[in-house]
């Protein structure tokens, strides 16, 4: 995708943190934009930043977990612009703590969002991107916590490696329609990722134990526009990976060494 400007881009999450960057980017570049989020006042508000970029915006109140609300997502963007170019699966939350004490809410909250959210996302607009004969991209936000798994975070980590999964085979699965994937796996970045619990739906509050703290994260914080920006490179460029911390390079080797390590010392015997 050479240019942003007319296309139309839809952006999951996209009231806060890299959502909100992720769709004031687009807006930049002369994109129409869809904001999709739970929070109604933070997409308003978000919506609002990208008008004053001179082009439409459209807020719909979307809960990513809910199959049926994703659905309903395509339809008005598809009523109101007739066509979708770039597909952002990007809302996400977070839950902390070791896996043995994990509960049954926490796996249903964080696998519903993170993963059934791209899931819905997938499943609901590719179709008629398809059929739209346009090409386009998808970017579905994982993190570098689907890559490399860290203690404290099982629960994020399973959700975020299978986010990378699905978008190394959807990237080869796509190719033939002209649509582009990337995966967005950043260390951390300056949002409220860490205030998630905000956003967990009373039916998927834990009864008795608090979810444990969030854990600090190793290497630098950026900037939620300086990752965006990354992403708009990676999308023009169509690349899949977007790593963006260089920090990420050395656990990153660490465990692929690690697998070629299994290998051939079993070949040595
Ligand atoms: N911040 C980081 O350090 C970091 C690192 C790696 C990956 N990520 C990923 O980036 C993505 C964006 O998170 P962020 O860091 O900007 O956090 P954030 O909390 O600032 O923004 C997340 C947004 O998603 C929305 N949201 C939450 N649940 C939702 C749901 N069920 N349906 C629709 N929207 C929902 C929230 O209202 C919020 O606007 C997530 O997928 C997260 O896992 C973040």
């Amino acid at each position: 995708m050479d240019s942003f400007k007319g296309k139309v881009a839809v952006v999951t999450g996209g009231g806060s943190g890299i959502g909100r960057a992720l769709t004031l980017a687009l807006a930049r570049e002369g994109a129409r934009v869809v904001v999709a989020d739970v929070d109604e006042g933070a997409m308003a508000a978000v919506a609002g930043e990208a008008r004053g970029h001179g082009v439409d915006a459209l807020t719909v109140r979307t809960d990513v977990s809910d199959l049926g609300q994703v659905q309903a997502l395509a339809e008005r963007a598809w009523q109101a612009f007739g066509v979708v170019h770039v597909l952002c699966n990007n809302a996400g939350v977070a839950a902390w703590g070791g896996l043995e004490r994990a509960t049954h809410r926490d796996w249903q909250w964080v696998l519903g969002v993170n993963l059934w959210g791209v899931i819905h996302g997938i499943e609901t607009f590719v179709p008629r991107m398809i059929a739209g004969g346009e090409g386009g991209h998808i970017v579905n936000t994982a993190s570098m916590a689907g890559l490399i798994a860290s203690q404290g975070l099982g629960v994020y980590n399973t959700s975020k490696y299978a986010v990378v999964g699905l978008s190394e085979t959807l990237a080869k699965d796509l190719k033939p329609y002209r649509i582009g994937v990337s995966v967005l796996c950043p260390m951390g970045v300056e949002t409220r990722i860490r205030e998630s619990e905000r956003n967990r739906p009373a039916a998927l509050r834990n009864e008795r134990e608090p979810a444990a703290p969030a854990v600090e994260l190793i290497g630098r914080y950026l900037a939620p526009d300086a990752v965006a920006d990354m992403v708009l490179a990676a999308v023009r460029r169509n690349e899949l990976y977007v790593i963006t911390h260089d920090e990420g390079l050395e656990p990153l080797r660490r465990r692929f060494e690690r697998m070629q390590q299994s290998i051939l010392q079993r070949k040595k015997g």
